[in-house]
């Protein structure tokens, strides 16, 4: 059955932001600092389906305090990024793996399925209207959030909501890590877990970095960058970091072997990650999906043959991480310093984004 298409109604702002101020934010964007002109808004209630789709000026929500995400948190969202191409145009990376992906977090979630095709077009709609906050320096993108939640008044809760709202922002992004792509150090967090088997470590919701801070502030007072995040059962396979994926580089040259903690149902499957597999087999490296745990790492550091670890995410791109601590022990990944491998996985995957390296895999969407 094809889904009948959803027609938008299209309000452009009368007062867009002025141009020295985009100049501004452009010039030294940060992570989610600045916002573009406009938003998507498709809303969806029980019975109707998607409705009232609209481009409409960026502005404030006003919500009933009784909202049902304001008590039980049914909130789902993404992360991708549109880049400027070298002919000027713009490129969305992989958008409708980031519209599958909503539509498995949304089924976990209790939520209704927004068509691919739907949630496609909303970013066309977004970033083409507001294209002029697109930013062309070096790596620099626009980072697009889609996100749900529930927006039935009420504080029952023997059912999902029956009405969302579905919306789109956009946000002009320079480095996530405000040091660029030097080694971050990372806290292995044993007492805290983020993801346990039935639960919802696997969808993109709200609830799970919310439940993710409080290890977050504990790793920063430990004097770490980041978390990385444990399985809940035997707490010594590793599974994540809070918002990126983990590479491991067993042995160096083009014999070395690329590897990832396996899709095992309580973390995220990234689409960086995914799309690093395919990178990394096209650059002739062997790759593998596997378990590995803290005294593989720790061991594998000491012997030599874990050369080079890093962290992958739309925000983070790729991130090497150059040291580790726990409550028992502490190791510097290699030397420290950004491995050979991480940068040329890293200069792969951004030279296809910014339209500099081949797209053999299809996976830049013109706008
Ligand atoms: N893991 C978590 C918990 C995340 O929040 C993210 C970010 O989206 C990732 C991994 C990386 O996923 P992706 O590469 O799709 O951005
Ligand atoms: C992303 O990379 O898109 C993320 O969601 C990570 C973080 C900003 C939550």
């Amino acid at each position: 059955m094809t889904t009948p298409r959803i027609a938008f109604d299209l309000k452009p702002s009368s007062q867009p932001a002025p141009e020295e101020e985009r100049a501004a934010a452009l010039a030294n964007p940060g992570f989610g600092r600045y916002y573009t002109d406009h938003m998507i808004t498709i809303k969806w209630t029980e019975g109707r389906g998607w409705h009232d789709a609209q481009l409409q000026p960026y502005a404030p929500l006003q919500l009933d305090p009784a909202t049902m995400v304001l008590h039980y948190g049914q909130e789902i969202f993404e992360g991708l990024k549109a880049y400027r191409q070298p002919d000027g145009g713009i490129a969305v990376f992989r958008p409708e793996a980031n519209a599958r992906r909503f539509q498995l977090s949304a089924r976990r979630l209790g939520m209704p399925e927004l068509p691919v095709e739907t949630f496609v077009e909303a970013i066309d709609l977004l970033v083409a209207q507001d294209r002029a906050w697109v930013p062309a320096e070096g790596e620099q993108s626009l980072y697009l959030r889609p996100f749900m939640f529930a927006t039935e008044v009420g504080l029952g809760i023997n059912r999902p909501a029956n009405e969302f709202l579905f919306m789109v922002i956009a946000s002009p992004a320079g480095a996530y890590f405000p040091r660029g792509i030097k080694p971050v150090s990372v806290w292995l967090s044993k007492e805290y877990v983020r993801a346990a088997p039935g639960g919802t470590g696997e969808a993109k919701c709200g609830g799970n970095y919310a439940a993710a801070f409080v290890a977050q502030s504990e790793a920063l007072a430990q004097g770490c960058d980041q978390v990385v995040w444990l399985d809940a059962v035997e707490r010594r396979w590793i599974e994540e970091m809070g918002g990126m994926n983990l590479y491991f580089v067993r042995g160096s040259g083009p014999a070395a072997e690329i590897v990832t903690p396996q899709l095992t149902g309580t973390l995220l499957p990234g689409i960086t990650r995914d799309s690093l597999l395919a990178i990394a087999a096209d650059l002739g490296y062997r790759t593998g999906e596997v378990r590995i745990s803290t005294d593989d790492w720790q061991r594998g550091n000491a012997e030599g043959s874990i050369t080079e670890v890093f962290a992958c995410g739309t925000a983070a791109v790729i991130t090497p991480v150059g040291s580790v601590k726990s409550a028992d022990a502490a190791w510097t990944v290699g030397d420290g310093e950004p491995g050979e491998i991480t940068m040329r996985l890293r200069e792969t995957l951004v030279g296809i984004q910014t339209g500099r390296v081949e797209d053999r895999h299809g996976w830049m969407h013109r706008v």
